[in-house]
C-alpha cells in the first residue's frame, strides 16, 4: 500500500512485512527516511535534522552546502554540493555539470506500466501499486520521474527513473542510475556480492564496509562472469536465518555500477545503475531516457528470506515464459559429447540412446552451420552445413521427433567470425574503433546490434532456421565480452551510447524472437554463466549457469546463483568424469543430485559412457519427474555450505503448503572418525508429522519412518557419515 501524508509530507510504501518512507524538506527536497521492518504509521522525518545545524536552506541559505552534504537525497544529483556518489549527472548546453531537483508532484496508480524497450517486472492491479514522483530542475527544465512499484506479497519494491529534457537545448546524460538507498545503523554493516570468473561464476563474497566506496561494476558489455549487479548490505550477525539484509539488484544485461559508500556520519549510501564510466547519452530537446529497473527487498530474517523474496518475485512478476511452471524436457546436449565432430548419424545414435534412458530432447550445440569445424569460423553464416547434416536440418529434426524426442538448437546470434561470408560482405557490421584492429576473443568479433539493419539480418537468419523445422528450444549463446566499443553508424557525439544501445538491441531481438515463437523454450548462455541476470530472465526462463559441470564446483556456483535466482532458472547437466573443466572424478549419483536442483539434463556421450553409470540414468530421470515441480516452485532453504568450508553442502526445498520437502545433502569430503551428522532442517510445519519416503528412507520391516516437523528443525535430520562425493536425497511428505 502506498500513502502520502499531506501534513507530515511523508510517503509511506508498505509491503507485507516492510515499510519504505521518504519525506519532503522545505516542500522541495525529497529525502529517504526509512526502509526496514513494517511500521504502523508515517513518521521519522526528524532523521533529516532540519532543526539542528545546518538547518534546511529555507532557514539557513548561507549553509546550503552543509545541508546538501548530509541530506539523504532519494535521487542525488551531481555538481551542486552533494559530494557522495550521485545518481544523475547532466551536462548542459555549455558543457557544465549541475542539477538540483525539486519536488513538483506525485500520483499513485494501481498496477505497473511497461518500460519501453527494457525488461521489467509486471503485475496485475491487485499485485502491485506504483508511485510516480516528479522532480524538476527549474533552470535546466529537466524533469525526473521516480517510479516506485510496491509488490506487497513478495516484500519487493522496484524502482526506475524517467528523465525528460523539457528545454530547447541539447544536454548530455553522463550518468543516470536507477536507485539509491540510505541505510543508517549503529553497527558496522557488511557487503555481500557475487564474484567469479569463467567456470567459477557467482561465488559469494562477504566483506566489511569501511569508509569510502566499495562495490561492483563491469565494462565488458555483459553482466559478466566476474561481477554481478547485486548488493547485499547485511548486519554483522546476519546468517541464513537471522539478521538484517538489504538487497538491491538490477534488471539489466550490460555495463552497470553498484556501490556502497559509507560517509562521514557512518551512513551507508547504496547506488546502482548503468555504469557511467562507459555511458554518455545525448538528450535532445524533448527526449526521454528511461533507466533499467532495480529490485529492492528487505528481510530481518537473514539471507534465506531475501532469497525467497527474490525467487517468488521473479517467478510471479518477471519471468514470462510459458515454461515457467512446466517441467522442462530433460535434454541431452551434444557439446561435451562430440564438440564440433558430429553428423546426422552420430546425433541420431545419441537420440536413440537418449530415448531408451527416458531423456526427452536432443540439443544440437555449436558446429552445425557454415564451415564451422572449429571455433574459428562461420559465426554469422547461419546456413546449415549439409556436409555434416546430410539430408538437411528438417530431415534430422523429423528423425529425432520420430525417435520420440524434441529438438533444440544452438545459436550465437550477436557474433561474427572474421572468417565468415557475413564479415567479408559487411566488415562495418562489427563493433570497432576507427582504424584500429579489433581485439579478438575466441577468434570472433561482436556484431553491431545497435544498428537496425544488423538486427534485421540477425533476426531474419535465425528465424528462417527456426521456421524451417520443428525446433522447440534455442540456446542463445554469447562467447566474448565487448571491447573496442565503437559503431560505424553513430555520429561522434553518440559513440558514448554504444554499450547501452547494444543492450537495447539485444532486448529488441529477444522481444522479436519471443513474440514470433511464444512457445519456444529459450535458454540463455554466455561462455557458461557470463550473462546470468534478471534482464535475460524476462525473455527466457533458464540460463546456462556455468561451463563448469563438475558437481563439486557446481555446489558453490549454484549456491551463489540461488542467492538471487529460483532453482528453476539454473541450467544444470550431468556430465562425464573425469570432468572436462577440472578433471575431478565424482560419483554419478552426486552429479545427478546436484543437477536435479536446476533445469536438469545430460551433456555426455551416452553411447560410450560406462554401463554402470548409465544404469543410474533412469532413476535420475524418475527423480526429476517426481521432484521437479517441488524444486522449481517451492521455497528454497540453504542449510549448509561447502563454500563456507564445511565438508558438506545441503539445501532443501519446501512446497508452499509445507506438505512436501526435498533435502539434498552432498558430502564432498569424508569425515574420518565421525559417525553421523545432525542436520537441522528449515521451513517445515513445526506441528506436522512428516513421513520420510525418499530413496534414503529407512524402512524397518516395511514400515515407514515419520518425524515431527519441530524435531527435524530443532534436533535435526540424522545423516550417516559416508565417503567423498557421496550424496543423498531425503523426501518428506506430511502425514
Ligand atoms: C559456450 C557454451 C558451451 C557451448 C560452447 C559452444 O562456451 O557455454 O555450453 O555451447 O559455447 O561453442
Amino acid at each position: 500500500m502506498i500513502t502520502f501524508e499531506e501534513g507530515k509530507q511523508i510517503f509511506k510504501l508498505d509491503t507485507q512485512n516492510t515499510t519504505y518512507m521518504m519525506g519532503l524538506v522545505d516542500d522541495v527536497f525529497l529525502g529517504h527516511i526509512y526502509y526496514g521492518k513494517k511500521l504502523r504509521s508515517a513518521g521519522g522525518s526528524y532523521r533529516f535534522r532540519t532543526d539542528e545545524y545546518p538547518m534546511s536552506p529555507r532557514y539557513l541559505l548561507r549553509e546550503k552546502l552543509g545541508f546538501f552534504g548530509g541530506f539523504p537525497f532519494e535521487y542525488p544529483t551531481g555538481g551542486v554540493g552533494d559530494y557522495s556518489e550521485s545518481c544523475l549527472d547532466i551536462t548542459n548546453e555549455v558543457g557544465q555539470n549541475g542539477c538540483e531537483l525539486h519536488y513538483v508532484s506525485h500520483h499513485i496508480e494501481k498496477g505497473k506500466p511497461r518500460l519501453p524497450g527494457l525488461p521489467a517486472s509486471f503485475g496485475s492491479e491487485q499485485d502491485v501499486e506504483t508511485l510516480f514522483i516528479v522532480l524538476q530542475d527549474e533552470l535546466l527544465k529537466v524533469q525526473v520521474e521516480l517510479q516506485y512499484s510496491v509488490f506487497e506479497a513478495e516484500d519487493v519494491i522496484t524502482r526506475c527513473v524517467t528523465i525528460r529534457n523539457g528545454s530547447e537545448h541539447t544536454y548530455r546524460l553522463e550518468k543516470a542510475y536507477s536507485a539509491c538507498l540510505h541505510v543508517e545503523k549503529e553497527k558496522d554493516m557488511e557487503l555481500i556480492t557475487l564474484a567469479g570468473a569463467w567456470a567459477r561464476e557467482r561465488h559469494m563474497d562477504r566483506r566489511p564496509v569501511g569508509h569510502g566506496k566499495t562495490g561492483v561494476s563491469t565494462v565488458r558489455g555483459e553482466t559478466s562472469h566476474q561481477e554481478h549487479a547485486f548488493l547485499g548490505l547485511v548486519s554483522p550477525e546476519t546468517t541464513q536465518t537471522v539478521g538484517e539484509v538489504y538487497g538491491m539488484q538490477l534488471v539489466y544485461s550490460g555495463n552497470y555500477s553498484a556501490q556502497v559508500e559509507k560517509n562521514l556520519y557512518d551512513i551507508y549510501r547504496l547506488t546502482m545503475g548503468i555504469n557511467g564510466e562507459t555511458f554518455s547519452w545525448k538528450l535532445n530537446a524533448g527526449d526521454v531516457f528511461v533507466t533499467p529497473e532495480a529490485i529492492l527487498t528487505y528481510s530481518d530474517q537473514g539471507l534465506g528470506q531475501m532469497s525467497r523474496n527474490y525467487h517468488d518475485f521473479m517467478r510471479n512478476h518477471l519471468i514470462r515464459s510459458p515454461y515457467l511452471h512446466k517441467d522442462r524436457p530433460i535434454l541431452i546436449n551434444n557439446w561435451e559429447a562430440t564438440y564440433f565432430d558430429f553428423n546426422t548419424e552420430k546425433l541420431l545414435d545419441l537420440a536413440r540412446e537418449a530415448k531408451k534412458q527416458g531423456i526427452e530432447m536432443l540439443v544440437m550445440d555449436d558446429g552445425w552451420f557454415g564451415k564451422r569445424n572449429f571455433d574459428d569460423s562461420s559465426l554469422g553464416d547461419w546456413v546449415v552445413n549439409e556436409e555434416k547434416l546430410q539430408g538437411g536440418l528438417k530431415y534430422l529434426v523429423d528423425q529425432v521427433n520420430a525417435i520420440g524426442l524434441k529438438f533444440g538448437i544452438w545459436f550465437e546470434p550477436e557474433m561474427v567470425s572474421p572468417d565468415s561470408d557475413l564479415y567479408r560482405a559487411h566488415p562495418d557490421w562489427a563493433i570497432q574503433l576507427k582504424d584500429r584492429p579489433v581485439n579478438m576473443h575466441r577468434a570472433q568479433y561482436v556484431l553491431d546490434i545497435t544498428r537496425e539493419d544488423v538486427r534485421d539480418y540477425v533476426y531474419g537468419s535465425i528465424a528462417k532456421i527456426l521456421r524451417s523445422a520443428n525446433i522447440e528450444y534455442v540456446k542463445w549463446d554469447m562467447n566474448r565480452a565487448i571491447s573496442d566499443a565503437g559503431s560505424c553508424m553513430l555520429p561522434a557525439d553518440q559513440q558514448g551510447e554504444v554499450f547501452h544501445r547494444y543492450v537495447l538491441g539485444l532486448y529488441d531481438l529477444l522481444e522479436r524472437l519471443t513474440t514470433e515463437f511464444p512457445n519456444l523454450l529459450l535458454e540463455h548462455c554466455s561462455g557458461g554463466g557470463g550473462r546470468f541476470d534478471a534482464g535475460m530472465l524476462y525473455y527466457g526462463p533458464q540460463i546456462w549457469t556455468s561451463d563448469d559441470t563438475d558437481a563439486v564446483e557446481r555446489l558453490r556456483i549454484q549456491e551463489g546463483t540461488a542467492l538471487l535466482y529460483p532453482l528453476s532458472t539454473m541450467g544444470a547437466h550431468v556430465s562425464k568424469c573425469p570432468n572436462e573443466q577440472v578433471g575431478r572424478m565424482t560419483s554419478m549419483k552426486m552429479r545427478g543430485d546436484v543437477a536435479l536442483s536446476g533445469t536438469f539434463g545430460y551433456e555426455l556421450d551416452l553411447t560410450t559412457m560406462p554401463e554402470e553409470e548409465k544404469a543410474l540414468i533412469p532413476a535420475q530421470v524418475e527423480n526429476y519427474h517426481k521432484y521437479h515441480s517441488l524444486i522449481s516452485d517451492g521455497d528454497y532453504y540453504r542449510l549448509h555450505s561447502w563454500d563456507s568450508h564445511a565438508p558438506y553442502d545441503a539445501w532443501m526445498v519446501v512446497s508452499k503448503d509445507k506438505s512436501e520437502a526435498l533435502v539434498t545433502f552432498c558430502q564432498v569430503l569424508g569425515r574420518p572418525g565421525y559417525k553421523r551428522i545432525l542436520l537441522p532442517l528449515q521451513g517445515l510445519d513445526a506441528s506436522a508429522e512428516y513421513i520420510l519416503d525418499g530413496e534414503d528412507a529407512v524402512l524397518k520391516n516395511g514400515e515407514t519412518v515419520s518425524y515431527e516437523g519441530d524435531l527435524l528443525m530443532e534436533l535435526g535430520l540424522l545423516i550417516g557419515n559416508s565417503g567423498d562425493f557421496s550424496s543423498r536425497l531425503y523426501h518428506f511428505r506430511r502425514k
